[in-house]
């Protein structure tokens, strides 16, 4: 198959609003919700990579952000919020916690940020470093380490009992691996596909474990959506093979993941003593909108909201991009990413969606 050219950044999920299922949060005995930290990729990263001087994984320019307050541009690959935002207000915060590269630069205001949680996600990365190596971003390793500064600086204002207790409230999410698989496809391996998702497991394995060895429990992980019905991928598929429709090897590669990681987690449960989780899977809440469109608001499924070309999906959502008449009716902004839209509907249905779409228990279960 043809290489794909434009940063892998990737396209998410939503799905459907089910209050039924929902616990309610309860904060914590002093009235302050336990801290949420997010690690992962453009599908939550708030601005993180627009720190990166070199980064070219970058969304920090109009339209992006035509529907943020002011209508900003914050370096979200969204017209408006995303999911991490959208689950950051179910926790009652604002929106997502602040990117850590951001707290960063505020000296001494740093620490009452900390409380409410950090962002860690950075667009283009993955699972494994070499993942968005060449554009720049960090991956989720290197979050990880800056996850770990945190928890320094949290031991250093309240001690490490405080730390360990409080950590142990909190909630990571962690949204990332399409860009693995894009990765792989980009690639052209040879590799056999089952080899490469053990590769992509085991380093999950890697990466939980070291946050659980952090003082991390509650884990709300949101697997791959059907990256092969990206705006890009349906391009892709016209192109290489003629046809309209999404790319379907990739989406197999998606599934064949989801089930994997399904298994490690249970395995991980068992291992690991007071491990939580919560794994939402983002495959089926995205192919079920994409087949019921109408029943959830969108008329569009297939091209992006905002880009050039076939099925607005040849060029990046930029000034010169046209824009479509109703972003409220589209499921993606641009050739990677969701609309703030569906990015709302993706975080209803992991607060509270039954187990048919996050299991085995929901965000709100996991928190609680
Ligand atoms: C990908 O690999 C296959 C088989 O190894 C080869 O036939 C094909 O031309 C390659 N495609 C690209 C774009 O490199
Ligand atoms: C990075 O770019 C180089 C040269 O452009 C290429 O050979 C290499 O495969 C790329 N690596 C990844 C991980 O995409
Ligand atoms: C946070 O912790 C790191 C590592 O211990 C330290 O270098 C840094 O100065 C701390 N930052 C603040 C604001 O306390
Ligand atoms: C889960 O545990 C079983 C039994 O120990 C093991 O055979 C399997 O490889 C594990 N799978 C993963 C993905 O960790
Ligand atoms: C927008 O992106 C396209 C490529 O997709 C590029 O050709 C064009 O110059 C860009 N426009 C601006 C204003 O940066």
């Amino acid at each position: 198959m043809a290489n794909i050219r434009i940063p892998a950044l990737v396209c998410l999920f939503f799905s459907m609003v089910l209050g039924t299922y929902a616990t309610l949060y309860s904060p914590s005995a002093d009235g302050m919700p336990p801290p949420i930290f997010i690690l992962g990729d453009s599908t939550a990263d708030v601005g993180t990579n627009s720190y990166l001087p070199h980064s070219k994984a970058i969304a920090n320019f109009p339209y992006n952000g035509i529907d943020f307050p002011n209508s900003r541009p914050t370096g979200r690959f969204s017209n408006g919020f995303n999911s991490a935002d959208y689950l950051g207000k179910k926790f009652g915060l604002k929106r997502s916690p602040a990117p850590f590269l951001s707290l960063l630069t505020l000296g001494s205001r740093f620490k009452k940020h900390l409380f409410k949680g950090v962002n860690f996600a950075s667009g283009g990365a993955g699972l494994l470093d070499t993942t968005g190596s060449n554009l720049t971003v960090i991956p989720l390793s290197e979050q990880i380490a800056q996850f770990s500064t945190v928890r320094d600086n949290l031991t250093a204002l309240i001690g490490s009992d405080a730390t360990d207790t409080l950590l142990s409230k909190s909630l990571f999410f962690i949204s990332t691996g399409s860009n693995d698989i894009f990765g792989y496809f980009v690639a052209n391996s040879s590799m056999p596909q089952e080899k490469f998702i053990s590769i992509l497991i085991c380093a999950y394995s890697d990466h939980i474990t070291t946050l659980y060895n952090l003082g991390a429990r509650k884990f709300g992980i949101i697997s791959i959506p059907p990256v092969g019905c990206c705006p890009s991928q349906r391009r892709l598929q016209k192109i290489v093979n003629g046809v309209d429709g999404c790319f379907d090897p990739m989406n197999d590669l998606a599934l064949d993941f989801h089930s994997a990681l399904d298994t490690l987690l249970g395995n991980l449960s068992t291992g690991l003593p007071g491990l939580k989780y919560s794994l939402g899977n983002a495959f089926r809440m995205t192919i079920d909108v994409i087949s019921n469109a109408r029943a959830f608001g969108f008329d569009n499924v297939d091209s992006a909201c905002c880009g050039s070309g076939y099925l607005n999906a040849k060029g990046i959502c930029n000034l010169t991009a046209s824009l479509c008449p109703d972003r409220r009716k589209y499921l993606f902004w641009d050739l990677f990413h969701p609309t703030n839209k569906a990015s709302n509907l993706a975080a209803e249905t992991l607060y509270s969606g039954p187990p048919y779409y996050v299991s085995p228990i929901n965000f709100a279960q996991l928190a609680s």
